[in-house]
């Protein structure tokens, strides 16, 4: 008997920009242990940098893989995290870890929002070893000098990501 679901809704946040195979695993296994699950998808410039693709392309690649799971939904996000995760009912922010250097950033968020929302839980899943060194700035780089990114990101990812970086070469 397969197990149950009996965890509300959750909410992965992030900028995706793009969506990598890391990022798809997290999503996966959430949607395995919660009801429902939202991936958030950043439409604000939280870095710097601008993104490379819209918020509209970031939440296709995504719905894109993540269609063989009813319980989940992509939505785009431009209000503070915990106010969006208020909306929608959601009882945890969840997101994954890779090594310890994500781990001074996510605890600084962790603090901001449960400063703000005390009541919404973040939990952190820890990253397949297969995916503990891949990050989007990562899949970046290298798809920027001509590296190989086969394995790392879906295939239409990939294609965009090359086209995008071609154009604005030229
Ligand atoms: O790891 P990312 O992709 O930079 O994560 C983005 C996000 C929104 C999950 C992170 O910046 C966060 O937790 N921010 C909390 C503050 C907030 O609500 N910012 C508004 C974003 S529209």
């Amino acid at each position: 008997m397969p197990a149950e679901r009996n965890g509300g809704t959750a909410m992965c946040p992030g900028s995706y920009d793009p969506v990598t195979f890391g990022h798809l695993d997290i999503i996966a296994r959430v949607a395995n242990v919660f009801d429902n699950v939202i991936v958030a998808v950043v439409n604000q410039p939280v870095r710097k940098q601008a993104t490379v693709f819209s918020a509209e392309e970031r939440v296709a690649f995504i719905e894109a893989e993540v269609s063989e799971h009813a319980n989940v939904q992509v939505k785009p996000f431009d209000t503070l995290l915990v106010d969006f995760a208020r909306e929608h009912g959601a009882r945890a922010i969840v997101k994954g870890l890779r090594a310890i250097s994500d781990f001074e950033y996510e605890f600084e968020m962790n603090q901001l929002n449960r400063k703000m929302a005390p009541d919404i839980e973040s939990i952190y899943l820890m990253s397949a070893p297969q995916f503990s060194f891949l990050s989007s700035s990562g899949v970046k780089e290298l798809a920027m000098f001509g590296g190989d990114i086969e394995g790392l990101v879906p295939d239409a990812v990939a294609v965009r990501l090359q086209e995008e970086l071609k154009r604005e070469r030229n």
